[in-house]
């Protein structure tokens, strides 16, 4: 089956001892955490009992039946759910909560009301309490904003798009570095009903251009540079050339550019301007510090955001106004458990889903302060994040197994320098968590007394639709448990498409699908409405296929095993194949491309490219490098392939089809179990591969 041959992917770390959760065979026997483990204390029904999750038997119990009743009535579910938790201008119909479902693709969610999501994540809150505390690349860079402060702000700046001709239903495309103006130019861009589009700052300008020419963006938002690590990033210089990049010359009338040391309208742009820039601090600080909310559809697109997908140029998913605000809302403040004063600490970028609904929308709709972080977590040395937790009294702390991993390298006396006590809940997302991650984050950082939430979802998702929630249902090392509320999570067979049933031990392995709308998940593709349906519809009808494998145990608990497309995930990145095949075969000498993952200690998966040369072009070193090269370039740093094998052709079908599934085995050092090969056109090109990789 071809769901269990991307499960090495994320494997390669994890120790295969007897008390390691992980499948121990490919075909999934699990073996479940054993109650002798460290501090952990476990229940007879091996589920892991902290102090912090004591009240779990009735509070579990609760879930249960609410959970279930979140299924039965979504309509009744979600309705009232979304009166209480946001403020509408115009009421949506009581009945027509949900419409459409996902055979036709046509969800809609709480038609007929009208609300602004960025009134409801700023100006109904205290104006005098923080909304963001915000940490720049140097420690002692902090700022801190209160909600008042923000909504003029966000006003200002909400001004100023109009000002430059930005009008409701415009995309903005937005790269930034994680300075407070990124989350402020998002939610003016929700204000006046404009659609954000932010691309990572970490793409290349030949990614960022052609994004913006995708979703035909007029307005660029940028800041002249971005600081990871006391580096300097020029994104200034990087949107010019994508500017230069985009095929329509036209299509670009603003770029708009935040100062990172503005001084004063007199002073001169450290940066070069192009006649159609317009230095933005200089155009808010005129703007009138209110601007009317636009009241929006429920319907209405709020941002869209670009991802990777298995094949051709990322989907430009499209989320809308009601439904998503109320998802992000509702899962931050349930799985984080969120009370008034905390302080909530995701350190995700907003160039990512993550960072779009657990920096901004989630904690600013709930009225909490959030945590804005620019650097990484070690610089200036490792201690980062402990050191932020300790000085802001971080009370949730929000990040990815790959930042763990990296982390647990230095040693526990790194984190037990700080006092760590106003934690409460430490959450991971992203990736599978290996048990041995888990277990550091724990005990380590969460001194055996926070909940550890693993939240499961997508950029599709909107927010969290798998996952444990404090104090309420039980954590699993290496699980992210249960479905949210209103998530009707299915394991299906990815053969037949049927709702695979438990076998004799209660287990269950398939493709991860959900069987019913709910209302964060995203609607459509940007301007490809078909490609969605194909993507996300039409493979398992009636079903949202999420495109990852899954086993559930006996208690239901889901463990989440890996894409079962050609998508990679980098230390949480999401990296579709497509794009980085297309930057390797840019370049002259490259024929044809395929590109794998492979399993990485600390990136969870890392990038294998095997290259077939043109005729009259040789291996060398400094060929290496320029591939290399040519994909930073051409999509970004964080896509750089970590293997390079040229080869004289690839394992292809006789139709011409790349076997990726012999490649990954290849690098996965599965050579034992490479399955049918006979469909080749050359099989003994996979006796040359494996000596070549096994020469790397
Ligand atoms: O494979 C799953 C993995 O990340 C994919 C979604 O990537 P993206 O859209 O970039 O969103 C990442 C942040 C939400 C999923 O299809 N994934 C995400 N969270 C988990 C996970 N895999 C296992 N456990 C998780 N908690």
């Amino acid at each position: 089956m071809r769901v269990i041959g991307l499960f090495c992917a994320f494997v390669g770390s994890l120790p295969a001892t007897a008390n390691s959760f992980v499948p121990s065979t490919s075909h999934g026997s699990t073996n479940l955490p054993t109650n002798n483990e460290g501090t952990i204390k476990m229940t007879s029904d091996s589920n892991i009992e902290p102090v912090y999750a004591a009240k779990t038997v009735s509070a579990f119990d609760k879930y249960k039946k609410e959970h279930a009743q979140s299924i039965k009535s979504p309509s009744k579910y979600w309705g009232k759910l979304a009166r209480e938790v946001l403020d509408w201008e115009v009421p949506f119909d009581s009945h027509r909560v949900l419409q459409g479902d996902l055979t036709n693709g046509d969800v809609r969610w709480f038609s007929g009301g009208k609300l602004n999501v960025a009134y409801n994540a700023l100006d109904r809150h205290d104006p005098k309490k923080l909304a963001m505390i915000w940490e720049g690349d140097e420690p002692d860079d902090v700022r801190r904003i209160t909600y008042g402060e923000m909504t003029n702000k966000v006003s200002q700046i909400a001004n100023a798009l109009k000002a430059k001709g930005v009008k409701k239903g415009q995309v903005v495309t937005i790269y930034m570095p994680m300075i407070p103006e990124l989350a402020m130019t998002m939610l003016a861009c929700a204000r006046i009903g404009a659609v954000h589009s932010v691309v990572f700052a970490g793409f290349s300008s030949d990614a960022l251009g052609s994004r913006i020419q995708a979703a035909n963006s007029e307005v660029v938002v940028t800041a002249d540079h971005g600081l990871r690590g006391s580096k300097r990033i020029p994104l200034k210089d990087i949107v010019n050339a994508a500017v230069e990049h985009v095929k329509d010359k036209d299509l670009v009338k603003h770029v708009l550019v935040w100062e990172r040391n503005y001084e004063g309208p007199e002073s001169e742009a450290p940066y070069e301007m192009n006649s159609n820039d317009v230095r933005m601090d200089i155009l808010v600080d005129d703007q009138r510090p209110y601007c009317p909310p636009e009241p929006m559809e429920a319907e209405e697109n709020l941002f869209i955001l670009y991802t990777s997908g298995s094949t051709g140029l990322p989907k430009g998913l499209v989320h809308t106004t009601g439904g998503y605000a109320l998802y992000a809302a509702h899962t931050t403040k349930t799985t984080f458990d969120l009370a008034p004063d905390d302080i909530f600490a995701c350190v995700a970028d907003c160039g990512w889903i993550t960072g779009h609904s657990y920096v901004v929308y989630g904690p600013l709709l709930n009225g909490a302060t959030t945590f804005m972080f620019e650097s990484t977590p070690v610089y200036p040395d490792e201690g980062r994040y402990w050191d932020m937790v300790q000085r802001h009294k971080i009370t949730q702390f929000y990040t990815a197994p790959t930042a763990i991993r990296l982390l647990m390298r230095y040693g526990e006396e790194a984190v037990q320098k700080y006092d760590l006590s106003s934690l409460k809940v430490l959450g991971t997302v992203g990736e599978p968590i290996n048990p041995e991650a888990w277990r550091w984050y724990y005990e380590v950082v969460g001194k055996s007394k926070c909940t550890i939430v693993d939240t499961y979802w997508q950029t599709e998702t909107g927010g969290h639709i798998v996952t444990n929630i404090p104090g309420v249902t039980p954590m699993k090392p290496g699980s992210c448990t249960l479905p949210f509320y209103g998530i009707d999570a299915v394991v299906l067979d990815p053969a037949d498409g049927h709702v695979v049933e438990p076998d004799e031990n209660g287990k269950a392995e398939g493709v991860m699908a959900v069987r019913q709308p709910w209302p964060g998940m995203a609607r459509t593709c940007l301007g490809d409405h078909a490609r969605y349906k194909t993507v996300y519809l039409k493979p398992y009808p009636g079903y949202y296929f999420t495109g990852d494998s899954v086993m559930r145990d006996e208690e239901g608990n889901h463990f989440i095993i890996g894409r079962v497309d050609d998508i990679i995930n980098v230390s949480g990145h999401r990296i579709g194949t497509a794009e980085v095949e297309s930057a390797l075969v840019a370049h002259p000498a490259v024929a044809q491309a395929a590109v794998v993952g492979r399993p990485h200690d600390l990136k969870g998966q890392s990038i294998a490219a095997f290259c077939m040369l043109r005729k009259g072009y040789e291996e060398s070193p400094e060929l290496l490098t320029e591939l290399k090269m040519n994909v930073r370039h051409e999509v970004g740093a964080f896509c750089s392939p970590d293997l390079i094998v040229v080869s004289p052709t690839l394992p292809m079908t006789r139709s011409g089809k790349i076997m990726r599934r012999i490649l990954r085995k290849i690098v996965c050092g599965e050579t034992d179990s490479l399955g049918d090969i006979s469909t080749l056109a050359d099989p003994s090109i996979v006796d040359t591969l494996i000596e070549k990789v096994g020469k790397k």
